[in-house]
C-alpha cells in the first residue's frame, strides 16, 4: 500500500499551529478543565465548598470521603450506611493477600518500595472486581468505596510482611469496631492506637484526601478521559504520587531532616551551614514550595500543631525533631521566602508516631483514593478526551532516502 507522504510545507504548517497555541510549561498556571469538588486557592482550600480547617476541626476522614464522591455532608443514616460499606469492603481477595505475602524479599532486597507494591495490589483488585469493566456512575461509586476501604488493608498486611509478623486481621480487614483511620494503625502495627494518635492519623488523612488537579490526580483524570476503567485510572495516579515532586515528598522530608539531624549531631556543622550547601549544591528542600500556594500550604500548619503535640507528649527527642524542621522553615522562608508544603509536618508527625518512613506515601494513597475516585466519576460523568498538543522541537522534514 502506498501512502502519500506530507509535503515539508504540510508538515512545518502543522509545527506552526502547535506553536502557536499557548505553551505552558509543566501546564502552570493552565486552567486544564472543570470540577465541582475542590478549590485550591492561594486563600483557601475547599473541598466541595467546605473549608479544610473546618474539616480538620470537625469531620471525619468517612465524612470527608463521602463528602467528596457524593457531594454533600452525610446524614447520620447515610454516615452510618457508608461507613458500614466501608468495614464490609476491607478484607482482601485471596489472589492479593496471596501476592502480598511474597514481597517481603523484595522489599527487603530493595528493589521494590512499598508504592510499588500499593500500586501493583491495587491493580490487582480490579483482576477479581466484578464491577471492573463498568463505568457506570453507581459501579464507579461501588469501586470507590471498596477502594477506599482496601488500600489501608493492603498496607497493613505489607507492613506485617515487612515486620515478620502474622497478618493482623485479614479474615476481615482488621477491627471493624474501628473507625478508618484507627483500623489502620490497628492493621499495620496490630496494637489498638490512643485516641489522640487515631485522631491525628484521621486528619492527616483528611488534609490529604483531596487537592484539585495536582499531578496525580490529573493522571487519574487522562486515564479515566479514554473511558478506561477505575482501578486502571488509580494504578496510575499511584505511580503519580510516589514521585519525590509530589507524594513521595514526606518520605523524602523525613530522610532529609534525619540528614540534617545527623549532620549537626556529628558536629559538622549548623543547620544553616547546612542549608546552605544545599542551595550551593542547588539542591531541592524536600517538603517546601509548591505549584500553586506561593504564600504556604493551608493544610501545613493544622498538621504541625498537631504533630508538634505529639512530640511534646513523647519527651525531649521527639520534640528535637520539630526544632530542628522549625529552625529550616525559618531559614528557607528567610532565604528563598518559600514555605513548606504538608509533606514537611507529616515526615516529622509520623516519625514521632513511630510509622516506618516507607509507608507515608502510601498512607497518603489511603487518603487520596477518596479524591481520586470523586475526580474519576466526575470525568467519566462529563467525558472529554485529554489530549494537548505539544510545541515540537525536533528536526524539520527530511528523506529517509536522501
Ligand atoms: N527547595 C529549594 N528551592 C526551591 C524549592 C525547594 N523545595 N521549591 C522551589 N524552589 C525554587 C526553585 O529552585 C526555583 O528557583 P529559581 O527560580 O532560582 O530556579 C523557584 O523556587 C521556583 O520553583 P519551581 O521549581 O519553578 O516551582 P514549581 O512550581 O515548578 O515546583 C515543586 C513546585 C513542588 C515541584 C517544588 O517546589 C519542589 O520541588 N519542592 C520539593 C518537593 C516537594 O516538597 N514536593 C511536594 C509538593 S506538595
Amino acid at each position: 500500500m502506498t501512502t502519500t507522504a506530507p509535503t515539508p510545507t504540510a508538515a512545518s504548517a502543522a509545527a506552526v499551529s502547535a506553536n502557536a497555541a499557548a505553551l505552558a510549561r509543566g501546564l502552570e498556571g493552565l486552567v486544564a478543565g472543570e470540577t465541582s469538588i475542590c478549590s485550591v486557592e492561594q486563600g483557601g482550600l475547599l473541598y466541595r465548598g467546605y473549608e479544610i480547617h473546618d474539616l480538620a476541626a470537625n469531620a471525619t476522614f468517612e465524612e470527608v470521603a463521602f463528602v467528596l464522591l457524593v457531594g454533600h455532608k452525610p446524614s447520620a443514616l447515610e454516615l452510618k450506611t457508608f461507613k458500614a460499606e466501608l468495614v464490609a469492603e476491607r478484607a482482601l481477595p485471596t489472589s492479593v493477600i496471596n501476592f502480598l505475602k511474597t514481597t517481603g524479599p523484595m522489599l527487603k532486597a530493595g528493589t521494590a518500595v512499598p508504592m510499588d507494591i500499593c500500586r501493583t495490589a491495587v491493580s490487582m483488585l480490579g483482576h477479581v472486581d466484578p464491577d471492573c469493566q463498568d463505568n457506570s456512575s453507581a459501579a464507579n461509586h461501588r469501586k470507590a468505596r471498596r477502594l477506599i476501604a482496601k488500600v489501608p488493608t493492603i498496607i497493613g498486611h505489607m507492613q506485617n510482611v515487612i515486620d515478620g509478623r502474622d497478618l493482623v486481621g485479614h479474615e476481615s480487614g482488621g477491627d471493624p469496631t474501628l473507625d478508618h483511620a484507627a483500623n489502620l494503625l490497628y492493621m499495620m502495627s496490630g496494637q489498638k492506637p490512643s485516641a489522640e494518635f487515631a485522631r491525628v492519623i484521621d486528619v492527616s488523612l483528611i488534609l490529604y484526601a483531596e487537592h484539585d488537579f495536582n499531578a496525580s490526580t490529573f493522571t487519574t483524570r487522562v486515564i479515566a478521559a479514554t473511558l478506561s476503567d477505575m482501578h486502571g485510572a488509580v494504578t496510575g495516579g499511584i505511580a503519580a504520587l510516589k514521585g519525590p515532586l509530589h507524594g513521595g515528598a514526606n518520605e523524602a522530608a523525613m530522610e532529609m531532616l534525619k540528614e540534617i539531624r545527623v549532620y549537626i549531631e556529628a558536629g559538622k556543622g549548623s543547620i544553616n551551614e547546612f542549608m546552605q550547601n544545599a542551595y550551593a549544591e542547588k539542591r531541592k528542600l524536600m517538603g517546601f514550595g509548591h505549584r500553586v500556594y506561593k504564600n504556604g500550604d493551608h493544610r501545613a500548619p493544622i498538621l504541625h500543631t498537631l504533630g508538634r503535640a505529639i512530640a511534646q507528649s513523647k519527651g525531649f527527642d521527639s520534640l528535637k525533631w520539630f526544632e530542628i524542621g522549625e529552625e529550616v522553615q525559618k531559614i528557607m522562608l528567610r532565604d528563598k521566602n518559600i514555605y513548606p508544603n504538608v509533606d514537611f509536618p507529616c515526615g516529622m508527625t509520623y516519625y514521632v508516631m513511630g510509622i516506618p518512613v516507607p509507608q507515608y506515601t502510601p498512607i497518603f494513597v489511603a487518603a487520596r483514593m477518596s479524591g481520586w475516585c470523586a475526580h474519576i466519576i466526575e470525568q467519566h460523568a462529563n467525558n472529554r478526551l485529554i489530549r494537548p498538543l505539544s510545541a515540537y522541537t525536533g528536526p524539520a522534514h527530511r528523506l529517509w532516502n536522501a
